[in-house]
Formats: structure tokens, sequence, C-alpha cells
């Protein structure tokens, strides 16, 4: 064999070695997904990421559903070998009964569930409706106004000291009230301390969705997001909250 043989020949087995790899690679990620199913996936933002603006500007939309909200589920998803029950409750169930589990799952379970209804309440401006008549008299029953309603929720988003969430929630009684929560916890908790509802209307107020635009100035963030909120979304929650009437 010459010179051109024994370079043929030298191609040849590395391209037969090469295509192994990568029949085996190929294999290998193919069979993966069924071997390590992700029992929670994070959902898609149902808008363009610039469709918020002005009130939240694209990148910080980007950076918040894709790293931040893609992190929670990865967290949740890597505990699941150590609370194989994860694997079949449902995300709006395993807040309920958050307190069988581990400061991980707490947080990252609450983060995901937190942010998907985060993505839902918001919409594009202009189309995000306003509240339903049984809605608007359920804030008028609760809060005097919807106004007033607003300066109220406001008030526990600014003052929510770090990070964490302000919250409109339908109470057990069927009334609703606002309340706020730190880092990822949220109103369907069952921890100490949490005012316990069905959550309709949720607002972040990490730094991280906001900080981009805003830097410190979370008063004109929260003042900005109203002109993005989904009524509509709101709307049917509301009545599908199980202590409304019209929930049941
Ligand atoms: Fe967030």
């Amino acid at each position: 064999m010459g010179w051109f043989g024994s370079w043929l020949s030298s191609w040849f087995s590395f391209g037969l070695s090469y295509g192994l790899s990568l029949v085996v690679g190929l294999a290998v990620v193919l069979a993966a997904p069924l071997q390590v199913a992700a029992e929670f996936s994070l959902p898609p933002l149902p808008y363009a990421a610039n469709g918020l603006e002005p009130s939240i500007d694209a990148r910080t939309m980007t950076i918040h559903h894709d790293r931040h909200h893609a992190a929670y589920v990865a967290n949740l998803n890597a505990q699941i070998p150590t609370f194989p029950s994860l694997a079949s409750v449902d995300l709006t169930t395993l807040q309920g009964s958050i307190s069988n589990y581990s400061p991980a799952v707490r947080n990252n379970g609450g983060g995901h569930y937190n942010h998907s209804l985060f993505w839902t309440v918001m919409a594009p401006g202009g189309q995000g409706g306003q509240p339903s008549e049984a809605l608007g008299q359920a804030i008028t029953a609760a809060f005097g106004s919807q106004e007033a309603m607003e300066q109220q929720f406001n008030q526990a988003a600014a003052s929510r000291f770090g990070s964490g969430w302000a919250w409109l929630i339908v109470k057990p009684d069927g009334a609703l009230a606002i309340t706020s929560t730190p880092n990822q916890d949220n109103p369907l908790m069952d921890l100490p301390g949490v005012e316990r509802g069905t959550p309709i209307l949720a607002l972040d107020v990490w730094e991280h969705a906001y900080y981009l635009n805003y830097q410190n100035r979370r008063p004109d963030y929260i003042s900005a997001w109203w002109d993005v909120v989904n009524w509509k979304e709101v709307n049917s929650l509301y009545a599908a909250a199980p202590s409304t009437k019209s929930g049941l």
C-alpha cells in the first residue's frame, strides 16, 4: 500500500470510528429523555419577549423567563430523585403541601408556580381588557374601589423588603385580599404566617424582574406594570377560584 493507500485507509478508519461515535452519541441522546424525563417543564411566554414594552423591556423578559424561570424548573426536577412523589404531583397541588418538602423544593417549586402564573396575568398593552362585572363588584366590596385596591396592592409590592411577590387572592370565604410573600413563597403554601387563598393576580418584585430598566426605582416598575395586566385572565382565575360562587 503506497502513501495514498495508507492515507485513504487512515481516513477510512477515522471516518468509521467517528461515524460510530456519532451513532452511539445519537442513540444516547435519543434514549436519555426516556430515562430522565422531566416532570416539570418551562411554559413558553404567551407573547413575544418585547410584547410588554415599554412597561417591561424585552431583555428583562428574556433573561427572566429563559434563565431565571428555567433554572427554577431545572432545580425542581433535580429534586425528583430525592422526593419521587414530585413526579406525580400537580404543580398547584404541590404548593398546598410544600411543608412536607425541602427548602429546595419550596424555593424552586414556588418559583415555577409563581412565574408560570405571572406570565399569564400580563398581556401586551391594550389587550388585557378590564375587570369583569363579578370581579369589579368583589373589588368594590373588599377595597371600596378599583383605585383603592391598586393603591393597597402597590403598597404591598413596594414595601416587600428584599425579594418577593405581591398578590391579589380569593380567600377561603370568597372575599378578595391583598397580601405579599417573601422569596418564592405564595399564598397557596401551607406555611406559618402565610395569608392563604387562591392567587388571581401576581407581581414579581425581585430585582431580576425590573433592575435592568428601572434599577432601584421599584415604584416606577409597579406603576408601569398596571398597563400590562391581563384582566381577562384575572377574571377567569377569579371565576374559577374554589371559593367563589361562580367557581362552584
Ligand atoms: Fe422572577
